[in-house]
């Protein structure tokens, strides 16, 4: 991943942070999703007074590319405060389409933390393999 991408899918992330609805937590998350065809699809945090409904960042992402007829990707850019790590229910919904993905870890500062493989965050992941095995 070229640091031009890397930069774009950050700020892409940073911007759209800005819209998280996030009244209970007050952490916001934003992600920028790049698709196979070089789409950009970004996604905010999305809470509810039942706290559970909650929806991230990522998924947010994620839903709105596929609902959009994308299903592989190339790189995923999860922006926070502190440069918090994507949550297990996203890794494993990402998984589902791109175990390969190269997910990007950064900051509001623009500071990047970590760039890894999606299937490092989660390693010997259940696939749509896993039901034919
Ligand atoms: N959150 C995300 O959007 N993505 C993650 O990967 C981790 C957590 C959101 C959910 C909730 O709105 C807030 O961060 C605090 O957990």
């Amino acid at each position: 991943m070229d640091n031009t991408t890397v930069e774009k899918l950050v700020n892409a992330a940073i911007e759209v942070a800005q819209k998280a609805y996030a009244p209970y937590s007050n952490y916001h998350v934003g992600a920028a999703l790049y698709a196979e065809d070089g789409t950009i699809f970004t996604g905010c945090n999305v809470e509810n007074a039942s706290y559970p409904i909650t929806i991230c960042a990522e998924r947010t992402a994620l839903v709105k590319a596929v609902s959009e007829g994308r299903r592989q990707f190339q790189a995923i850019a999860v922006v926070t405060r502190n440069g918090g790590s994507p949550c297990g229910m996203c890794r494993q919904m990402l998984y589902e389409f791109s175990p390969e993905l190269t997910v990007i870890i950064a900051d509001f500062e623009g500071q990047v933390h970590r760039i890894l493989p999606l299937h490092d965050l989660l390693p010997h992941g259940f696939s749509p393999k896993s039901l034919d095995e």
